[in-house]
């Protein structure tokens, strides 16, 4: 089943327009209090965006050996238009110019509709390997017999993802030269679901040793959790991508001939791959989501042809561009990391994307916009102009902008 996040109406961040011309012209004090009053942001959530969340007494509770705090610019991402709704970005990133390309992007995606957005149901996957088979296929056959008994048994690990909605859904087995492998897959609903699927992988094992007739070896989820996709589309008119040197025409050729150079060569794919990662993790660490596992989850699915392929890819269609991305989003709206974290919160409640596939959704179509943004450049007057603008403001003791218009 697919989400296009069309059930999401009520949740006040998506209603909000995020359009917002000159706001990178505000100080940062205009700027939250325009964000008071469109995200409804309460005086405990400006201080929120002071302290950026997390104190050293949270700090000590979520690892270990803590000895402080480290700090990244929050941003936001503007202009985004995900399925018919407006959505402001919040964005934790190191890196100048990504948030204002972004935004520069989606305010072009914008004049062709917006994104287009689905997800997949939030299902993540446990491996249990199994090593010292004797007999392998006849293993794989008794364990596919005993798959209706293992999803029981996960249901009994997890009676309350079940009373939520979710729960285990397929039992797959694949057999390997040197051993079988369980995948259990598992609707997470708005959890990653890492803890989830490691709890059943470590619940079932022994019953599965016992059914293949060997030994178990490791019990964890994939973060190939290929299962778990979103996809995004994005429709621009040429007429969107003109720069001062080069008309949309000539802008949108060569964002296709970007395209396919990263389809022709991993080494391009990596950089191309790397130009959407700056959105995606953006929005992944702002939201208090493990980025390690979206990053893993991304290259192992850009490279399962067997060669490593960009996530998006861009075409002329119509005389417009259009772009297309898919990628693994393993994200969750609940859990620990936004118990402790006032940021995390903060962030997830100005996206107002209650569920991890609206959530999903969104965080791809930064990832899209940033590629745009990137491609647009390099098919243009290059990145260094406008990224090292950006740098220089970052390292200038006025810290003046140099740049026009950033909207
Ligand atoms: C820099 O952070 C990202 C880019 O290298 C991406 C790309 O080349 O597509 C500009």
């Amino acid at each position: 089943m697919q989400n296009n996040g069309s059930n999401n109406g009520s949740h006040n961040g998506l209603d909000k327009a995020s359009r917002l011309p000159g706001f990178y012209k505000l100080s940062v004090e205009e700027r939250r209090e325009l964000l008071r009053h469109r995200a409804d942001l309460s005086d405990q959530d400006l201080e929120t965006l002071d302290g950026g969340g997390l104190d050293t007494a949270a700090a000590d509770r979520i690892v270990e050996n803590v000895v402080g705090i480290y700090a990244l610019p929050l941003g936001l991402g503007l202009n985004f238009r995900v399925n018919g709704r407006d959505v402001l970005v919040p964005m934790a990133v190191e890196e100048p110019s990504v948030i204002a390309a972004a935004s520069n992007a989606a305010r072009m995606v914008r004049e062709g509709g917006g994104f287009v957005a689905e997800a997949d149901d939030p299902v993540m996957t446990a491996q249990i390997e199994i090593v010292d088979i004797a007999d392998p296929e006849a293993s794989v056959a008794r364990l596919e017999a005993a798959a209706g008994e293992l999803i029981d048994l996960a249901h009994a690990t997890l009676p309350r993802l079940v009373d939520r909605g979710g729960g285990a859904r397929e039992i797959e087995v694949r057999a390997h030269p040197r051993r079988v492998v369980v995948h259990v897959h598992v609707d997470c609903r708005n959890a990653m679901g890492a803890n989830m699927v490691n709890t059943v992988a470590e619940a079932l094992a022994a019953r599965v040793a016992e059914l293949a007739g060997g030994r178990s070896g490791l019990r964890i989820l994939t973060n190939l959790c290929d299962r778990r996709c979103v996809r995004v589309k994005a429709r621009v008119p040429a007429s969107a991508l003109g720069t001062a040197e080069l008309d949309g025409a000539a802008v949108r050729d060569g964002i296709v001939a970007a395209s396919l150079f990263a389809e022709d060569d991993p080494y391009r794919a990596a950089t191309h791959n790397k130009g959407i990662m700056n959105g995606v993790d953006a929005v992944v660490i702002a939201t208090g989501n493990d980025w390690r596992g979206v990053e893993a989850g991304a290259h192992a699915f850009a490279a399962q042809s067997g060669r490593y392929r960009p996530l998006a890819t861009w075409r002329a269609e119509a005389g417009d561009l259009v772009g297309a991305l898919e990628m693994p989003m393993a994200l969750g709206t609940v859990g620990g990391t936004l118990q402790a974290h006032a940021g995390a919160r903060l962030a997830q409640k100005l996206l107002g994307a209650a569920d991890a596939s609206t959530l999903g959704m969104i965080v791809a179509c930064a990832g899209l916009a940033s590629n745009l943004a990137a491609l647009r450049a390099l098919a243009g007057e290059g990145i260094q102009r406008g990224h090292m603008a950006l740098h220089r403001r970052a390292t200038s003791p006025t810290g003046h902008r140099v740049v026009g218009d950033r909207s």
